[in-house]
């Protein structure tokens, strides 16, 4: 099964240009080795208009999945829970909780993580971590579910039946 994915890198330093982007290219990689389709990329800036607008735009199109990176600690312009919040429509508690309990064997730092993952119309939007390694962490920890989340999305009548094995996903 093919997905369609779309990564939003959320820096203000990347934004100027003044730190290049390693989780945006991290995070393509790592669905590159899925199969799955990157249909987008963009990099936006601390803002939470931007991150709203940008949200907004890839998630009334065809992208399964949005993929932020960035900005979901504790520093004062750390926003895009905020921003992801201010659009989706039904939680999915229990993704951000997963990559919370399975990053807090790595590292304690892991529960600073205020990331958030919810559904707006047809697209699951979930918040990542900043750095490149917290990014693909956290990104490895739920790519095993990705595609029967999408099947139901997408209401595939027979997503009920195939209740896909997360270990031949
Ligand atoms: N999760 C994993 N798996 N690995 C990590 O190194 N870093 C943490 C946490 N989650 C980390 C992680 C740190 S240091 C912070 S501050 C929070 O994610 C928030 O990161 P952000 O502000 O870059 O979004």
């Amino acid at each position: 099964m093919s997905l369609k994915i779309a990564v939003l890198t959320v820096s203000d330093r990347s934004y100027r240009g003044e730190r290049a982007d390693q989780s945006g290219p991290a995070l393509v990689e790592k669905i590159s080795t899925q199969g799955w389709e990157v249909t987008s990329t963009a990099i936006v800036p601390d803002d939470q208009a931007l991150i709203i607008d940008k949200l907004r735009a890839w998630s009334e199109g065809e992208v399964d999945v949005i993929l932020s990176t960035g900005g979901t600690g504790f520093a004062p312009r750390d926003i895009t829970p905020e921003a992801t919040k201010a659009v989706i429509e039904r939680l999915a508690p229990g993704i951000a909780e997963a990559m919370r309990a399975a990053s807090l064997d790595i590292t304690p730092h892991a529960m600073l993580s205020r990331a958030v993952a919810g559904i707006r119309k047809g697209t699951l939007i979930v918040n990542l971590p900043g750095s490149p390694k917290a990014a693909v962490e956290n990104l490895e920890v739920i790519l095993p579910v990705l595609p029967h989340a999408v099947d139901l999305l997408r209401e595939d009548p027979r997503a009920e039946e195939v209740h896909r094995d997360p270990e031949s996903a």
